[in-house]
């Protein structure tokens, strides 16, 4: 059984989404054990210990770098015995160090169809509003490995959600979630926990 760490920094909608789907038994071989949150008024936080999951804030303000920062997590991490880490909402900036020592260990979801409206800026509602500011028809979410590149690993799964003409960045962002976020990361993470993801380059090889 491998242990799961989330971490957060919002409302953790995504952190719940993956609590529900360890209750229907939906994360074969993984256990959600520790969630870390960058503030300590995360609405996850609550989620956490409704749920009876440990958990710990960890300020970046009470750090000198994003070094410092990088190396308390890695910390609290390694003393937890984390197998991988999920990025679901975090929001603070973490040193490279992080994914060399979790290589293809760290799972972040975004949400856009990836490489559309990603990388620096692109995070929050912001995605949304160039998303329907470029007038596409189709947006969606991606799971993927995180890497030394922002929103640049190996992508585990995509879920592409249509975009309707009288939506706002804040009506889209809805749809994605429920559609798309909500489900292609718990399958993700489950799939990870099974050894059924093989990456090769930068590819991600399912092995159903
Ligand atoms: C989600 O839209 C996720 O894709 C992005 O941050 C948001 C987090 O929302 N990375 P929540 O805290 O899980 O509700």
């Amino acid at each position: 059984m491998l242990n799961i760490g989330v971490l957060v920094s919002g409302g953790g909608t995504n952190l719940q989404a993956l609590i529900d789907a360890e209750k229907r038994g939906e994360i074969e071989n993984g256990k959600i054990t520790l969630v870390v949150a960058s503030r300590s008024d995360a609405y996850a936080l609550e989620r956490a210990k409704n749920n009876n999951i440990k958990s710990e804030v960890l300020l970046r303000k009470n750090y000198a770098s994003t070094d410092d920062y990088s190396d308390a997590l890695l910390e609290v991490l390694e003393e937890n015995n984390i197998d991988v880490v999920v990025l679901a909402g975090f929001m603070t900036i973490i040193s490279s160090r992080v994914p060399q020592v979790y290589r293809n260990r760290i799972i972040n979801i975004h949400p856009a169809l990836i490489p559309s409206f990603c990388g620096k800026g692109y995070y929050g509602l912001h995605v949304h509003e160039a998303a329907l500011e470029r007038g596409v028809k189709v947006s969606g979410a991606t799971v993927h490995f995180v890497n030394e590149v922002c929103d640049g690993g190996p992508i585990i799964i995509q879920q592409p959600v249509a975009v309707m003409d009288d939506d706002t960045p804040e009506t889209l962002q809805k749809r994605i979630m429920v559609e798309a976020e909500w489900k292609i990361l718990p399958k993700a993470v489950s799939l990870f926990c099974q050894g059924k993801l093989e990456v090769v380059g930068n590819r991600v090889i399912v092995k159903e």
